[in-house]
């Protein structure tokens, strides 16, 4: 009789509890990839991602706008183009409008953006040095939000088309170009892309494989023409190629700057503990200033011949190369009074290049 009772008791909670939720996984999670963009770059990465996702997985594709609520979803994919370091303002607005109800769902964020180089530090009048590009314009939205915590974050970088920029963008960024102590990529192009390709796949596959929980999707590259285009870097020269991608190793000795950056086998645990070594071995004082998932930003500084000489260094890992450092040293003093510290940060190099770490 017991038994009977139990069994029934069995039957009635799979109807009532294990029936729907297994309905729900059998139908699949559903999704809003909701964008802001004014030229139109980031419009093209959310119909990619969602291509990656694939038309089987429901996923709506939305502009702010078109947004009246978030209840029918499961999970919330936000995509803006970056303004001054950040998302633009009408992300924010959608986020703290439906902040208490995005805190509950699975959110992941994305940027386009010129800047997809994490390991940049950028120093501009009246303001500190500080770390710009990629993923590290989606730190301030995180910290303002801490009760949503993405599953996946990007910054895959973007495109411009200099001719169509508006009066006040224009001005923006031809400002920005020379105030660029590293010099601008986009200069004497009609279009400027920084875009890669690897981690706008990698975001996609892992919605797929975190929020969906299906296998990444194979053939990958036979959807990349979501973003190449036939056009030309610069109509009056056709040699100017849209994206070049950053050297695996770059030294450059100006009178504004003394720039180096390189890769290495390893991860942000190993390149910590190497920068800590060498600072040990240097007598360098070693002050973190940012870490995040994916990069640390440090200040080494040291007395050469009386003057405190600062050096910033970030390390930092990508999702488009996996099993690899990047670093990068910047010093802005000038050439004369910094020798000492070039010296140090060959000597750097060098402890991170040990041991057969150097990257081809
Ligand atoms: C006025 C202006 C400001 C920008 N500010 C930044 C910035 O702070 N950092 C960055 O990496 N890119 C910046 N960009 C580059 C854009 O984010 C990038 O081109 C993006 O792909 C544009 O997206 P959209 O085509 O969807 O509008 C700026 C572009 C303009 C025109």
């Amino acid at each position: 009789m017991k038994k009977e009772i139990m069994k029934k008791i069995m039957l009635l909670l799979f109807v009532v509890i294990l029936l729907p939720i297994t309905s729900a996984q059998a139908e699949g999670k559903k999704g809003l990839l909701v964008h802001a963009s004014i030229y139109g770059s980031t419009i093209e990465t959310a119909y990619w991602i969602k291509a990656i996702i694939g038309n089987e997985n429901h996923l709506d594709v939305k502009t702010l706008d078109q947004v009246i609520t978030i209840d029918p979803y499961d999970y919330i994919i936000i995509g803006s183009l970056t303004r001054n370091e950040k998302p633009v303002k009408p992300i924010y607005e959608f986020i703290e409008k439906y902040r208490d109800k995005l805190a509950k769902k699975e959110v992941c964020y994305y940027l386009t953006c010129g800047d997809s180089d994490e390991t940049m530090v950028l120093k501009v009048p009246g303001k500190d040095a500080h770390l710009i590009g990629g993923r590290n314009y989606l730190v301030d939205v995180m910290q303002k939000y801490p009760d949503i915590k993405p599953v996946a974050i990007a910054g895959f970088g973007g495109r411009q088309v200099m001719p169509t920029l508006g009066f006040t963008d224009n001005i923006q960024i031809w400002l920005v170009g020379k105030l660029a102590k590293e010099g601008s990529p986009w200069e004497g192009l009609d279009i400027w892309e920084s875009l890669v390709k690897e981690r706008v796949e990698a975001f996609a596959n892992e919605v797929r494989t975190k929020i969906l929980g299906i296998r990444p999707r194979e053939n990958i590259e036979e959807l990349r023409g979501y973003w190449t285009s036939l056009q030309p870097a610069s109509l009056a020269d056709p040699t100017k190629k849209k994206f070049n991608p950053k050297p695996s190793y770059e030294h450059k000795s100006t009178e504004k700057i003394y720039f180096a950056r390189s890769r290495a086998k390893g991860d942000l645990a190993l390149g910590e503990n190497l920068l800590k070594q060498w600072a040990e071995e240097n007598g360098i004082d070693l002050k973190e200033q940012v870490r995040t998932s994916f990069n640390i930003y440090y200040h080494a500084t040291k007395n050469y011949g009386g003057e405190p000489i600062i050096a910033h260094i970030v390390i930092a890992t990508f999702p488009d190369e996996p099993g690899n450092l990047q670093i990068s040293f910047r010093c802005w003093d000038k050439p004369d009074v910094r020798k000492g510290i070039e010296a140090d940060i060959t000597k750097a190099e060098e402890l991170l290049w040990a041991d057969g770490r150097k990257v081809d």
